[in-house]
């Protein structure tokens, strides 16, 4: 058994920075001691670093099929990309299809993820075909570790639930512990004002964001807020984008109801802005919730400064520029929707860090911890802590990067942040005490990760 042992860095949680040596016994965390009291086979030396727990990315979707295309990131490009960025857990949505069932769709996202991962992974279960069988196997797969399941209120037809398709599926997980976690937007109301759009001629990118209203975000987290309360089940909201959904979602808390919220880097660092760029390259910014205008941005951190927000998830689901986003030249609504950033967020949050937004605990908190409480992955991930795993990011907070296409690691041919400098960059990542960045080499093999079941929500307040 071979110890190592993390030498003269500040480790941050979300509940402490301290300078400590962290020892490492076993893939595990086994001590946490004054500096230079501890000796070990192997040091790694972190002065002048942080110490870190590896980032749990609750929100990717990597080889989605989406408007007839697929995610471009593969699980095994993906999770490299992510342990590059200093995140050492993911959490994917495998997909029911209409008329699958829930085994189906999971078997497949396990034979996508087996053999192909760098660091570990869970599964969320994207249920779109709620019915008397598919309600009995969320019982089956909460004990299995898949133990939340995301419902859509958006696309219609593709993977949308009606509400009472949503009022049974959260019946069910208030009684088996899973946890709905929603895609809150009006989708019957935005198709229609698609059709609109398109009939007068409004076809190019920044009409994505026009038709998807806030209103149409709020009204929906209204809707699932009260429609989770009826059946006395705690509430997950994914990629919250727009300030009158945080403002549904303080107030629930306000009445004390188990709502949470999570919102992604795209939402605190991008805006319409992006999605107006000209030539078609707004594109690239096409996801759904849509980008918001700039004053949305405020209070998204308010958000994640007062806990009416717990989390931020990349939402990483990537497609070309040349290729992908482009089969919706002349058709907004053909653009397939989503962003890459699994690289990118732990990076993005340590500059609003430096950038006075969050402090440096928040950070940890809302990266790490909390998403792996919500998801039943606490201690074990998301903590530095003897028992946890030594999932371990060697933070260096001074050096500069620019974020960039030509330097990422995703499998995509641009950079939603392309030029933009950020402070702090990832040196070091340990998964379980294995070492998949060494010193910016990367040193870590596809099938090193490995499915991790949860346990249910542990994050009730
Ligand atoms: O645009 C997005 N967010 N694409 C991924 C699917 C989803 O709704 O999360
Ligand atoms: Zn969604
Ligand atoms: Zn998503
Ligand atoms: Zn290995």
């Amino acid at each position: 058994m071979t110890r190592t042992l993390i030498h003269g860095g500040l480790v941050i949680t979300a509940s402490d920075e301290v300078h400590a040596d962290v020892l490492i016994e076993d893939g595990r965390i086994a001590a946490l001691a004054a500096p230079g009291v501890l000796t070990a086979d192997r040091t790694i030396d972190a002065t002048g670093k942080y110490v870190i727990p590896g980032g749990v990315d609750a929100h990717t979707h990597m080889e989605l099929p989406f408007g007839g295309t697929f995610a471009s990131d593969t699980f095994e490009t993906g999770t490299r990309a992510a342990a590059w960025g200093g995140t050492t857990t993911i959490i994917d949505f495998a997909v029911q299809s209409v008329g699958q069932a829930l085994r189906e769709g999971l078997d497949a996202w396990h034979a996508k993820a087996e053999g192909n991962c760098a660091i570990d992974y869970g599964f969320h279960m994207i249920v779109s075909d709620v019915n008397e069988d598919t309600l009995k196997e969320m019982d089956l797969l909460v004990e299995e570790g898949v133990t939340s399941f995301k419902q859509f209120m958006a696309y219609p037809g593709v993977f949308y639930s009606d509400d009472g398709q949503i009022l049974r599926a959260m019946q069910r997980s208030a009684d088996n512990g899973g946890l709905i976690m929603m895609h809150a937007e009006n989708g019957i109301a935005i198709d229609v004002l698609v059709e609109q759009a398109l009939a007068r001629g409004e076809t190019d990118p920044r009409y994505h964001g026009e038709v998807r209203k806030a209103l149409l975000e709020a009204e929906a987290t209204h809707r699932a807020i009260r429609l989770a309360q009826v059946a006395g089940a705690p509430l997950y909201v994914v990629h919250v984008s727009a300030m009158e959904a945080v403002a549904e979602l303080a107030r629930a808390r306000d009445e004390g109801l188990p709502v949470f919220g999570e919102t992604c880097p795209q939402y605190l660092f991008l805006s319409t802005d992006n999605l107006a760029e000209p030539d078609f390259e707004g594109a690239k910014y096409v996801c759904s919730t849509p980008l918001r205008p700039r004053e949305h941005q405020a209070k998204l951190w308010q958000g994640l400064r007062t806990n009416d927000l717990q989390v931020v998830s990349t939402d990483h689901c990537p497609f070309c520029f040349t290729g992908q986003k482009e089969l919706g030249r002349g058709d907004f609504s053909k653009i397939p929707n989503g962003l890459p950033g699994v690289e990118n967020r732990m990076d993005l949050l340590h500059q609003a860090v430096v950038d006075g937004h969050i402090s440096r605990r928040r950070w940890i908190e809302i990266a790490c911890a909390t998403p792996a409480r919500m998801f039943g992955l606490y201690p074990k991930k998301g903590t530095i802590a003897p028992g946890a795993d030594a999932d371990v990011v060697i933070y260096d907070p001074h050096t500069e990067q620019v974020l960039s296409a030509e330097t990422h690691h995703m499998n995509v041919d641009y950079s939603a942040y392309e030029g933009r400098r950020v402070t702090g960059r990832v040196e070091t990542v340990l998964s379980r005490g294995v070492p998949v960045v060494t010193e910016r080499e990367y040193t870590g093999h596809a099938g090193h990760g490995v499915f991790t079941p949860r346990s249910t929500c542990q994050y009730l307040n």
